[in-house]
């Protein structure tokens, strides 16, 4: 084994990166021996250097992230700091100083992820993010590596812990969005401001990383069409419930079925209770990946939280310390493909439509010829009268995404149609 030990930077020593720096020094012997030499933390980087940080040597902490990364003895810098700057401009200072880089940055990533990998590939070092995108769980890896012979056509899943506790809650507890989200925020599930969370900001951000990693291609946040939970109500909990289904917050990356695009979204969606994303409960998070040889392959775990993490983060580690003692560099970015992202609008999926409206003959007619007339097939109609008025709930078919909703346009502009109560799609079946 070498003596000499890698030296490695840490940039943000929050829940992650304390997490990072204590498994580094308690399982230093074992990361020597897995690595072929050990790793040294050479100095982390921090907006508070009053805070106390447990077992980290105080000489370590510095405010001055830029000269950190600029030392040019650093092997490996670890960025943990999160957001766009000063991170990406850390990385790329990082890459030309003969650092490799190991990111939990997924908002980096899934916004200047080209950039960045270009960096690395021009001055022959590599970019690892494992821990960008559903904590522990290995899928980046996976996707990259493991299933690089195969040809990925969907990937499906649960990647935020926040909102999955959220819909979890009103699903079991029949409780409100709001009422569910201050039970998030005070188990600590749900940071503050919420936004990112629950707006689906950050699961969109992961569904780029995916989607582009799966398909060869490159696919940026703002590609990827974005719903939140903040309109779930409980009564749409109830609805799928009575359907056999319950709602998730779902990323969902497809290739499309004559192989010339791609599709990336996230909004929340009934799926069958039989499904396996169903049970998944909590704050876990659970992806499947579909592709042609392997099959269904599904992977579940703890997708937030610093140990979680911070595992994540050392698997990225020890790898590119191997390379680094190889001279070698990991897998770059492939995005030979070049396939388009394609809009919603072309997206065929179902939705399950509830509507409030006039109970009296002909309505049903009248409700059934929108839908003819934007070419959706129905598939199931429930309805319940009270009073001369009736709920009706509409499943249909799949069809195009903008079919779809520009039947609920024209449904909302039936007299007899006093509103449209929900509209949610439907997977997984
Ligand atoms: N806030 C995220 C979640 C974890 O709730 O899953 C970090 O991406």
């Amino acid at each position: 084994m070498r003596t000499r030990p890698l030296k490695v930077a840490l940039l943000g020593c929050g829940v992650v990166g304390s997490e990072v720096a204590r498994i580094m020094t308690t399982h230093a012997d074992d990361l020597a021996a897995r690595i072929g030499a050990p790793v040294e933390l050479a100095g982390v980087a921090v907006r508070r250097p009053s805070k106390v940080r447990e077992g980290i040597d105080p000489a370590l902490i510095t405010t001055d992230a830029t000269a950190l990364v600029q030392r040019g003895d650093i092997d490996v810098v670890i960025e943990v700091i999160g957001g766009i700057e000063p991170a990406r401009a850390l990385i790329t200072t990082a890459f030309e100083n003969g650092a490799s880089v190991v990111s939990a940055n997924k908002a980096l990533l899934a916004e200047d992820g080209a950039a960045l990998h270009a960096a690395a590939e021009k001055y022959g070092r590599d970019l690892y993010y494992e821990a960008a995108v559903a904590g522990a769980i290995p899928l980046v890896r996976p996707l990259r590596e493991s299933l690089a012979g195969d040809k990925v056509n969907r990937v499906l899943g649960i990647v935020n812990g926040t909102t999955n506790f959220i819909l979890d809650k009103m699903d079991t507890s029949g409780a409100g969005y709001s009422e569910a989200l201050d039970e998030a925020t005070a188990l600590g599930y749900a940071e503050a401001d919420p936004t990112a969370d629950v707006e689906g900001f950050d699961a969109a951000a992961k569904a780029a990383i995916l989607a582009g990693i799966a398909f060869h291609t490159r696919v940026r946040i703002g590609d990827v069409h974005r719903e939140g939970i903040t309109e779930v109500t409980a009564a749409d909990i109830a609805s799928a419930r009575r359907m056999g289904c319950t709602v998730k917050l779902l990323a969902i990356c497809e290739r499309a079925a004559d192989g010339a695009s791609v599709t990336a979204r996230v909004h929340p969606a009934m799926i069958p209770l039989s499904h396996p994303l169903a049970s998944v409960r909590e704050a876990y998070n659970a992806v499947f990946i579909e592709a042609d040889a392997a099959g269904q392959l599904m992977f579940y775990g703890p997708g937030a939280g610093g140990s979680p993490t911070a595992s994540a983060v050392l698997g990225d580690l020890v790898a590119v310390c191997r390379n680094k003692l190889g001279e070698a560099t990991g897998p770059g970015e492939s995005a030979y493909t070049r396939l388009p992202v394609s809009p919603m609008g072309e997206v065929v999926t179902r939705y399950h439509i509830s509507l409030d409206v006039a109970d009296k003959p002909g309505v049903l007619a009248q409700v059934a010829t929108v839908f003819a007339e934007q070419g959706v097939s129905i598939d199931t109609v429930r309805q319940q009268g009270k009073d001369g008025e009736a709920s009706l709930v509409v499943v249909t078919h799949r069809a195009p995404d903008a079919a779809l909703s520009g039947t609920v346009e024209a449904l909302r502009k039936l007299d007899t149609v006093r509103g449209v109560a929900s509209i949610m799609r439907v997977e997984g079946e």
